[in-house]
């Protein structure tokens, strides 16, 4: 294992507000969450061709480990080779078509499917064909070796992109490197790794995670610990965010509170801020706490220097076209990708993935067993659970003859702006950068 170091950063997350795009008002077609054909097009024209998170470089930390992941119909081999580089191929035997490996995660010399014993090098190089001679048309190796896809690392990440011809991993992540590097979520340590089978279209997950209109309806108790309407909200080209004040309370609640909450006091004692010291306002402590950190730095074990004030305290949310969604907090980040379901577009596998930060010169722990889950099987916490309730009747409901199709606010503009670039890509009008 290889102690945890970290290079400061030249630059920092920028804060100010980006300039809103017009994006009109008009009703989003719910076809785009039912239908088959729009599915297929999603496929085809989206898809294929975007960048997409595979794994964690931790998940395959030494040469011929390997993991398998799926998206839509695909499933997709992730190895690390023997010059140490993650490849990503398509998990394809090509004699008969089996799958090179079936099991989530392993250690592989070679990769040999175990239908006929085709064999093939780490790099997806066809290496033996037991009884070659027999294949009277010759065996070529440029025919038949693993078809590799285009593969890139970014923030302890390995990406894909099903694109031959895609656009550089950086070019499509625009401005998230400059935004997210200074959390440097490679350092991060996993904690947590479900998935949930949930019975929705993908975007009814990521919608619902695009605005906190709904905060004051299904999540009552976060009025006392986070501010739900003074929330930033800036679209950029593919990708956008919002920061939501935490260790607040909402203005909903329509008056100024003179006892700290009980949630707020219990944030308070997790980073050892003993609430019966604070003698201001309630509406003081994200304040405080944002000062106590600066000046506690070196108890809490966290380099805070990288960071704006706002950045200890808030919630500096983003989504990242089409799937993922965080939550990061300067100590934690917990992310959320959304993939769609192979044939129906009232599914998808919901991933939830917790990290925390280590401490400087610290090991990662190993790395948490993947869990994987009907809806309902396992909870995923009391926020998570009061956000899935929802999601099967929001997908019936758009099902219904009498729907017409999302009627968004100007607080939920997020979701309007995954649509967007969604079209630009349904549209053609991504074709020549990916
Ligand atoms: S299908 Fe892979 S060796 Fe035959
Ligand atoms: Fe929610």
């Amino acid at each position: 294992m290889v102690a945890i170091t970290r290079v400061k950063e030249s630059v920092k997350t920028p804060a100010e507000k980006a300039p809103e795009p017009n994006m009109g008002s008009e009703i989003i077609p719910k076809e785009r969450y039912i239908s088959e054909d729009f599915m297929k097009l999603e496929w085809e024209r989206m898809w294929s061709k975007v960048w997409l998170i595979g794994c964690r470089e931790e998940e395959i930390p030494e040469v011929g480990d390997y993991v398998t992941t799926e998206i839509g119909n695909e499933s997709l081999l992730i190895v690390r080779g023997e010059d140490m580089v993650p490849r990503v191929f398509y998990n394809v035997c090509n004699h008969r078509g089996n799958q090179v490996k079936f099991d989530e995660c392993g250690n592989s010399k070679t990769l040999q499917c175990a239908y006929h014993f085709w064999e093939y090098a780490l790099d997806g190089t066809l290496i033996n064909v037991p009884d070659e001679e027999d294949f009277t048309q010759g065996c070529p190796k440029d025919k038949l070796s693993l078809k590799e896809i285009n593969s890139g690392t970014w923030a302890g990440f390995v990406w894909f992109n099903l694109n031959p011809d895609a656009e550089p991993l950086m070019d499509f992540l625009g401005v998230l490197p400059e935004h997210l590097d200074p959390y440097h979520f490679e350092t991060m340590a996993m904690t947590m790794n479900v998935t949930m089978e949930w019975d929705c279209n993908w975007k009814t997950s990521v919608d619902a995670f695009n605005e906190v209109y709904h905060v004051q309806c299904i999540h009552p108790e976060l009025s006392y610990t986070i501010d739900d309407v003074d929330v930033q909200i800036d679209l950029y080209d593919k990708h956008n965010r919002y920061l939501v004040p935490f260790k607040t309370y909402s203005p909903r609640l329509g008056e100024e509170l003179d006892e700290v909450p009980e949630g707020l006091k219990q944030e308070l004692l997790q980073i050892g801020m003993d609430p019966k010291d604070f003698h201001g306002r309630v509406d003081e402590i994200r304040r405080a706490v944002q000062v106590y950190k600066r000046e506690n730095q070196d108890k809490l074990g966290f380099d805070y220097s990288d960071f704006n004030d706002d950045q200890l305290s808030d919630d500096y949310h983003y989504m990242m076209f089409p799937n993922i969604t965080m939550n990061i907090h300067a100590e934690s980040m917990m992310m959320f990708r959304q993939r769609p379901h192979a044939t129906d577009p009232n599914k998808m596998l919901f991933d939830v993935q917790m990290f925390v930060q280590m401490p400087e010169g610290a090991e990662k722990p190993p790395l948490p067993d993947h869990e994987q889950h009907k809806h309902g099987e396992r909870s995923l916490g009391l926020v998570l659970d009061q956000d899935s309730v929802n999601l099967p009747h929001v997908q019936k409901g758009m099902s219904s003859e009498a729907y017409q199709g999302l009627w968004i606010s100007s607080q939920e503009r997020r979701i309007r702006h995954m649509h967007k670039t969604l079209m630009d890509y349904i549209n053609g009008e991504h074709a020549n950068d990916a």
